[in-house]
């Protein structure tokens, strides 16, 4: 064929078939490229999707301080094994307040992205104090030591202010509040009305998290990552979601 024999000029000629394939790289490096600095805003905004509470922020550094990440991934991707084991997969919105993002990229354990009310606080206590007394198998470390480590939030206001210079859209108020709202949460005898009003249902649809997370008096690393884990993933309602491409 006429064509075909075109091609073998291509084929047989080295540094013309480089320059050619260069070339179309380049075109469709383009096409995928460009229209990106058209858009203000890659991430579609979704409700529910809310800052962290004060004492989810200090679970969430304890999360990065431990290097959690480097056997957990925080980011289910659409294919329908993950979506069978893991849930809905995860939106842009559901990490667009986290600074660092905890996608990660090893999977020593399972994707923790919607891990978020799976389990009771008695179990993951249990099983951050020795993983194999509730799974047999496992060889994630233990973690026991970060309920003898009490925490007063003493920098949480300096941390959501912080993350407020990065784009994270905290109120005055919630800067202000940290401190309170950051033992508030833990404290079931207190009053959670402020913290509710500033991160909760009025706001944000869905209520906080307000409960002793590590089952001890004092409040500690403990509970601060307990209550981080516990709203992983659920912050969205998808039983009302529709991604913006089916509606
Ligand atoms: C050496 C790798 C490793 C590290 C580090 C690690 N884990 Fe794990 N994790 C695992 C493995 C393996 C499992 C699965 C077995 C089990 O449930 O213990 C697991 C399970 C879990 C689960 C239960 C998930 C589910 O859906 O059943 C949670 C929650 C969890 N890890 C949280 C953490 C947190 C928080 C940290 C950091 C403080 C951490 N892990 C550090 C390996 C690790």
């Amino acid at each position: 064929m006429a064509f075909l024999d075109k091609h073998k000029a291509i084929e047989t000629h080295a540094t013309l078939l480089m320059v050619l394939s260069l070339l179309v790289v380049t075109i469709g490096g383009i096409v995928q490229i460009v229209p990106l600095f058209y858009l203000e805003n890659t991430i579609e905004k979704v409700e529910g999707v809310r800052p962290y509470t004060p004492l989810e922020l200090a679970g969430r550094d304890i999360y990065v301080r431990e290097g959690c990440y480097g056997c957990h991934s925080q980011m289910i991707r659409p294919m329908r094994d993950e979506v069978e084991r893991y849930g809905h997969y995860s939106l842009a919105a559901e990490s667009m307040y986290d600074r660092p993002f905890q996608w990660g990229s090893k999977r020593t354990g399972p994707d923790l992205a919607r891990v978020g009310g799976r389990y009771s606080d008695e179990w993951h206590q249990d099983h951050f104090h020795d993983a194999k007394s509730v799974v047999p198998e496992s060889v994630m470390p233990p973690y026991g030591f970060l309920a003898n480590r009490e925490i007063d939030g003493k920098y949480i206001q300096d941390v959501v202010e912080t993350h407020r210079m990065t784009g994270v859209p905290y109120t005055d108020e919630m800067v202000a509040n940290a401190r309170a709202d950051f033992a508030a949460q833990a404290d079931p005898n207190g009053d959670p009305s402020g913290l509710e009003e500033r991160y909760g249902a009025g706001a944000f649809g869905h209520a906080v998290n307000v409960r002793n997370f590590d089952g001890q008096p004092e409040l500690t690393e403990m509970d601060a990552l307990i209550a981080y884990i516990q709203v992983l993933g659920t912050m969205v309602d998808f039983s009302t979601f529709t991604p913006v491409a089916n509606r």
